[in-house]
């Protein structure tokens, strides 16, 4: 017999099941009422009550054994712990930033970068500000401007790196009135905002050669680093032979800092940190956290998350895993195109986008056409998806705005997030039958409104309530026929 090796096609997740959790099942009858209980706010509902989860794919990962092994060497001092300095030496091998700050997830670290270095009318520009940056930003009395390329804003184009910063946006950016006000330049890697696309390391360094030489700060939102380190490995020249490792590298010795939400990349189910090379914000930022977060070798985390971080953030550098995360989500990107469902190509490597006002043309976009086709999947089949549309970018003051104005590079989708390691393809496959079921009953899904809401990110906690088109039938409230 030939060799077998390298012949087998079939793709297989790199890794065996240990510990199960069992998913409850629900009826249809009993999801609307759940539903309505939550003010038709997914964010909502309990856990218990959702047979998918795909509102996020943040610190809803499993761990491996080995992270779970680490746990128990946690050591648990208040001051001076092993487990810092082994998460600090891992932080500092991979992102290579002189000081490294410990938080409790990603928007504490965003939180104290900006209080450290922003003052009222400074503007951050950002490929694409995720909302917890965004309010952080604005928290500040200080201007988040979004640049994404052109490309991430049309559907029709498929490019590598659609979440590029639009370089030339920037430029003039820096040479109008508001250069004075820019401190600091911010790129999100994968572009989670605009569809979840990675960033080029081109473009990483374009926008770095332009900060430097105007002596701004740039820093990277590096939740997905190891994700968008993947699709440069994969997507562009000259990195094909360059481990994921070497990549992360390279990303960011171009920038001067990152905030990073270990919910992610760093495959643990809370953490995350701050870490910079100018050693006075360090110094600034080290006091902001000594206030709200905890001492500086903990910062909000236990020993035994500092641990898990350690290890989660090597596992999230290996090839294997990489390809297999990239290969599931694209795996349910390609199932759904397969249903004509318009998702959002080529996927990026934690989610699935759907174009919602495409999909659902008949719900005008100040009756929310996402937040309906996510209210929808509920309903139907049990799944929670994470809308980010109009409810969660568009708002006046009071933050009970229905129609809304989006700014550019803000769309109607719905995300499908894909938490890492947890669900299986027949979980996709499911996901999948779903979604084609509520596509083929599109027309009888309604839209929106919004009831009550707070003035700042509003859709975790906002009442909505259904629009149902007039001379429509509606079975319970919803027009789509129990399955
Ligand atoms: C791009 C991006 N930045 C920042 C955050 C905030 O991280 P955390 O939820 O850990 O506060 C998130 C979370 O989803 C994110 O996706």
């Amino acid at each position: 017999m030939k060799s077998s090796e390298h012949r087998f096609q079939t793709f297989f997740e790199p890794f065996r099941i240990k510990s199960v959790e069992k998913i409850q099942h629900t009826t249809r009858a009993q999801r609307i009422q759940r539903l309505e209980e939550a003010n038709f706010n997914p964010f909502m509902l309990n856990s218990e009550d959702i047979i998918i989860d795909l509102l996020t794919d943040s610190g809803t990962g499993a761990m491996s054994s080995d992270q779970w092994a680490a746990i128990m060497k946690g050591d648990e001092s208040y001051a001076g712990s092993p487990s810092y300095r082994k998460f600090e030496a891992v932080v500092k091998e991979i992102f290579g930033f002189r000081h490294v700050i410990p938080t409790h997830q990603g928007r504490a670290a965003e939180r104290i970068l900006f209080q450290c270095s922003l003052k009222e009318g400074d503007v951050v520009p950002n490929n694409a500000h995720f909302d917890t940056t965004q309010a952080n930003v604005e928290k500040r009395g200080a201007k988040a401007i979004d640049l994404p390329v052109s490309e991430a804003l049309n559907p029709e184009v498929c490019t590598p790196f659609g979440g590029n910063m639009d370089i030339k946006k920037l430029t003039e950016l820096l040479s109008n009135g508001l250069k004075e006000h820019v401190t600091l330049v911010m790129i999100t890697v994968t572009n989670n905002a605009t569809g979840g696309m990675p960033v080029s390391m081109e473009n990483i360094r374009m926008v770095s050669k332009i900060c430097r030489s105007r002596g701004v700060p740039f820093f990277l939102d590096a939740c997905r680093f190891a994700e968008n380190a993947c699709f440069i490995k994969m997507f562009e020249k000259g990195y094909t032979h360059r481990t994921p490792f070497e990549i992360a590298r390279e990303m960011f010795s171009y920038a001067d800092g990152c905030t990073m939400s270990a919910k992610k990349d760093g495959l643990v189910n809370i953490g995350g940190f701050l870490a910079m090379n100018d050693g006075q914000l360090a110094d600034k930022c080290r006091q902001e956290l000594m206030i709200s977060e905890g001492f500086l070798t903990y910062g909000g985390l236990a020993g035994r998350d500092l641990e898990a971080m350690a290890v989660g953030l090597r596992e999230s550098l290996e090839e294997e895993y990489l390809q297999y995360r990239v290969g599931f989500v694209k795996m349910l990107a390609d199932l759904l195109k397969e249903h004509h469902i318009p998702v959002l190509m080529p996927p990026g490597g934690h989610a699935v986008y759907i174009d919602a006002a495409a999909m659902l043309p008949h719900i005008p976009r100040e009756q929310f056409p996402a937040w309906a086709l996510g209210c929808a999947l509920y309903v139907e089949g049990g799944i929670r998806c994470g809308e980010l549309g109009g409810v969660m970018f568009g708002r006046d003051d009071k933050g009970l705005e229905n129609g809304h104005e989006l700014e550019d590079g803000k769309r109607e989708l719905l995300r499908l997030a894909i938490p890492r390691r947890t669900y299986t393809e027949s979980h996709m496959r499911y996901t999948a039958e779903v979604l084609e079921y509520v596509n083929r009953h599109k027309n009888e899904v309604g839209g929106y409104r919004i009831t009550w809401a707070p003035a700042v990110l509003r859709h975790f906690s906002a009442h909505l309530e259904p629009i149902f088109p007039p001379n429509q039938e509606h079975e319970n409230g919803f027009g789509i026929e129990g399955r």
